[in-house]
């Protein structure tokens, strides 16, 4: 089969197809016929070496949908010819997605509804899931509740858009403006250009005085101005940032309004398939669409590294073998 590999961390010049053999389900294991594979910054980091270091030689991908090709002998909830997607491989415990077939444990993967398109749910595991962790299992997100969704353009962003919309939580979003009218329609209550000088009051006044949660994707950008937006008890999930010693000089104006924050990673969810059968629902009741921005084939996947990284664009890139 074909697959992208790395023999070495580095840019995106490491990645290469190769021709390698068809991998095996272990026991507890799918092995999936790739549809599609979303393309994620951590892939980059990966990739990179920016993380943990993986063992070499390497594939990328964290996210995939596609068809079960073979079931190891301990599955017994997974047929071959099942409509699949999942995530949580491609990080140095198993080879990645990026590939013609990969395998995945079956506890991290689930059925595909069949109104839902594979490259739809290809792109859609990291984004939404954490979309869905953040706000419903760390903020406990409620209807009529105002959000603050920093960056609502974004894979995560748009997912996190429609989840609030979802559970009629009252939207508010920061993007740049050519997107904001497609963030609207997407469920976003307001939507701020993120690049405005008066971003704090312009929130503030979006959400009556303050927001009852926040998921922020640059903590270095705004863990301080999550505390002045935040109403009092607001919960604020912390997912990601560029530099990674942001320090945090708002405690007195988080300890005044009880403000919690929370850091988290997805790949801690002590129940992914609980995740994407979530997921899985709201795309499947038109509650969640997955945005495919870019389509790109294996040999185009360094392109879609550097793209995913570099480029401005709303929802998601996706790898299609
Ligand atoms: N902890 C976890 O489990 C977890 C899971 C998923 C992702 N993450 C992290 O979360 C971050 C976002 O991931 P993603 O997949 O959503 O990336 P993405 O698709 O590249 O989205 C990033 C978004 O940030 C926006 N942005 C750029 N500058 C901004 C600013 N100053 N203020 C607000 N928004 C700004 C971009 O908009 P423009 O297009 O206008 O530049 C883009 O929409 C990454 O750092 C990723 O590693 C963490």
């Amino acid at each position: 089969m074909d697959a992208v590999r790395l023999h070495t961390h580095g840019g995106t010049e490491v990645l290469d197809v190769e021709t390698v053999d068809r991998p095996s389900p272990d026991s507890d294991e799918v092995l999936v016929e790739v549809a599609a594979a979303g393309v994620n910054p951590v892939d980059t980091y990966f990739r990179d070496g920016s993380y943990a270091p993986v063992a070499v030689p390497f594939t990328p991908g964290v996210d995939f949908a596609g068809t079960v090709a073979a079931v190891g002998g301990g599955v017994d909830r997974l047929a071959v010819g099942d409509r699949v997607f999942g995530t949580g491989i491609g990080n140095g415990s198993h080879q990645g997605a990026y590939a013609e077939y990969a395998t995945a444990p079956a506890r991290q993967v689930v059925t595909v509804p069949e109104p839902v398109g594979m490259d739809e749910a290809g792109a859609a595991g990291v984004a939404a899931g954490t979309a869905w962790r953040a706000l419903f299992g760390h903020a406990g997100l409620g209807p009529a509740e105002y959000c603050l969704v920093h960056g609502g353009s974004g894979g995560v962003g748009h997912a996190a858009v429609q989840l609030g919309d979802a559970v009629s939580a009252r939207v508010v979003t920061t993007a740049a403006p050519g997107y904001h009218d497609a963030l609207a329609s997407l469920g976003a209550e307001t939507v701020l250009d993120y690049g405005r000088e008066d971003l704090e009051k312009a929130v503030l006044e979006a959400s009556d005085g303050g927001v009852d949660v926040a998921l922020d994707h640059r903590l270095d950008d705004y863990l301080q101005f999550d505390a002045a937006v935040a109403a009092e008890g607001c919960r604020v999930v912390g997912i990601g940032e560029n530099d990674p010693s942001p320090g945090f000089e708002a405690v007195g104006t988080a300890r005044s309004k009880d403000v919690r924050y929370q850091f988290m990673s997805l790949f801690n969810a002590p129940d992914l398939r609980e995740v994407l059968s979530g997921v899985a629902h709201l795309m499947a009741s038109d509650e969640l669409s997955v945005e495919l921005a870019r389509r790109y084939d294996l040999a185009e996947a360094g392109e879609a590294q550097r793209a995913v990284m570099e480029d401005s664009f709303l929802g998601k890139l996706v790898v299609e073998p």
